[in-house]
């Protein structure tokens, strides 16, 4: 064949291929709102940067009539491409091919990009689409399943993971993403499940659409397996490409850094913190007024809102926090809160993401419901990233620091290296109430007006204890700062932290509470 016939043979077969499942698949995914796997990594990739892998890899299955089937690219996109000018490595799996479903020679597309993607030290982005496991292949795909989970383990704190969850993510698919650092889901699209309503019917007699048991709603307000929400694709896609600039490309770098950006001199903290000690306010308008343009990423908005959780800029750098939340139960720790927060903590020590705390909050959440549900356990998660995390933390103490929650959002105990407090911090075992209560129990029930004294010994125990100034004379906190301070204070001690060393003990790996 003459070089010009050999180029339209190449083009030929190409053509063939990106076809993917033909005409009519590709409109029944359009009739459902779904873009498909290439137009997808086209839009969220930055213009003419896919590269593509494996195009021409073809299943290996062999009964139930598969011998026949010819299924192009095995049914999943992989190549490597770029965001913000900077490489990523990815795969869309096709739903235009037998359902995207995931047999032998597709789990191994998908395996060879993440083994590509942890040596070259770049993110990974899935999108999952998917009828799970393909079932002509048996325990071969169940194999293949295998070897992602194993891979996903080892990329752990190594390069960023996103999964992206654009259609279903059935049985032990599911398991994949939930390996991975941050999951997208969107409105009406994204469908995530163990079993199916099917088996639910079958085995429980209780009928559910595929939505009520695991759409985008759920996964992002009720399970908490979504970190981020969006209303359509190209919102998700736009979600994903602003994250990627927050975050380092793997593990031994910072990530990039932006030009400082005063914040919106409408957020002004004396305005936010209400004078009533006991009425509530929104922590991120305290985010927007110190960190770089007031802007926050928020993470797992819709979840355990008690606590705040994302990224933003101090000075052009890239910092993460953790704020207790006064709005939404009064920003307490619990099962959901501490769940959410320690694994936060988690990325960001190890992609090398300073970590600012706001505290605010009157304790780990009381009540049976709680405790049965392991608040002790999942509690313990915090203390021991806050503990484990040996990147810059700097904590400030804005109001109420109570009991555990004290202790547990990162205070000085567990390896701060900056804590500050407001005037108007609050810093005691338990608040005024209660321990007036228990203390002054006795003088209470014998006062001839027990009210009255019950008052008196609030007062007093506030006056001693509701304060920042018993902890700043122990040194617990390092200094007492003007609120309006706040970020210049913070860029000067991330600044001083920028070296920082913090070497540990040699261990093969600690034992979190998981
Ligand atoms: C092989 C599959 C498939 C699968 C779908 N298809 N799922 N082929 N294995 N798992 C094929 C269909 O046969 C069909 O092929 C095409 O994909 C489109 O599927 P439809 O059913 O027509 O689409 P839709 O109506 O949109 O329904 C999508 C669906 C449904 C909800 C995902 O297909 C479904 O329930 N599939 C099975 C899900 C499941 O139980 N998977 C196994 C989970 S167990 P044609 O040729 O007609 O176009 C598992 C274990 C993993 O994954 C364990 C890992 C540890």
């Amino acid at each position: 064949m003459s070089f010009i016939g050999k180029l339209t043979d190449f083009l030929f077969r190409h053509e063939k291929v990106k076809i993917g499942g033909g005409e009519k698949a590709i409109q029944k995914q359009a009739a459902m709102g779904k873009m498909t796997a290439r137009e997808r990594i086209n839009a969220l990739l930055d213009p003419d940067t896919f590269f593509e892998y494996d195009l021409f890899v073809k299943h290996e299955g062999k009964d139930f009539g598969m011998d026949k089937k010819d299924l192009p690219a095995d049914g999943v996109i992989t190549g490597s491409g770029s965001i913000l000018n900077h490489p990523v490595c990815i795969f869309a799996q096709d739903f235009t091919v037998a359902g995207g479903s995931l047999g032998l020679a597709h789990a191994r597309k998908i395996t060879k990009i993440m083994d590509h993607s942890i040596k070259m030290g770049i993110p990974l982005i899935g999108i999952n689409d998917s009828g799970g496991a393909r079932i002509q292949e048996g325990v071969n795909s169940l194999a293949g399943y295998g070897e992602i989970f194993f891979r996903n383990t080892l990329a752990s704190g190594v390069i960023p993971q996103i999964s992206v969850i654009l259609g279903p993510c059935a049985g032990g698919a599911v398991y994949s993403p939930a390996l991975t650092d941050f999951v997208f889901v969107v409105d009406k699209i994204s469908k995530m499940f163990i079993t199916g309503p099917e088996v639910i019917k079958t085995v429980l007699g209780e009928e559910i659409t595929m939505e009520e048991l695991g759409g985008a709603r759920i996964q992002s307000e009720v399970t908490g397996n979504a970190h981020f929400y969006a209303k359509s694709e190209m919102e998700c896609f736009e979600q994903i490409r602003r994250l990627c600039t927050f975050i380092p490309w793997n593990n031994s770098k910072k990530a990039n850094p932006f030009p400082s950006k005063n914040p919106n001199s409408k957020y002004n903290i004396e305005k936010i913190i209400p004078s009533d000690p006991s009425r509530p306010y929104d922590v991120r308008d305290i985010i927007y007024s110190v960190v770089d343009g007031s802007d926050f990423l928020e993470i797992h908005e819709h979840w355990a809102a008690n606590i705040v959780i994302g990224f933003a800029r101090i000075n052009g750098e890239t910092i993460g926090i953790v704020g207790n939340q006064p709005l939404v139960l009064a920003g307490v720790l619990d099962v959901d809160s501490s769940d959410k927060a320690a694994r936060f903590i988690r990325f960001c020590d190890a992609f090398n993401i300073p970590l600012l705390t706001l505290v605010d909050l009157p304790g780990y959440l009381p009540g049976v419901d709680q405790e049965h549900a392991g608040v002790i356990r999942h509690g313990a998660k915090i203390l021991y990233a806050y503990s484990e995390a040996t990147v810059p933390k700097v904590t400030v103490i804005m109001r109420k620091a109570y009991g555990g929650g004290y202790i547990a959002m990162c205070s000085r105990h567990l390896g701060a290296d900056f804590v500050f407090a407001w005037p108007t911090a609050e810093i005691a075992v338990m608040g005024p109430e209660g321990a007036a209560n228990i203390i002054f129990k006795n003088e209470i029930a014998e006062a001839a007006d027990p009210n009255e004294m019950r008052k008196q010994k609030v007062a007093e125990y506030t006056e001693k204890f509701a304060n920042p100034y018993v902890a700043a004379a122990n040194g617990y906190i390092d200094a007492v700062i003007n609120p309006n301070e706040t970020r210049k204070i913070l860029i000067q001690t991330l600044q001083l932290s920028k070296q920082k060393k913090e070497p540990r003990p040699l261990r093969k790996h600690g034992i979190p509470p998981f």
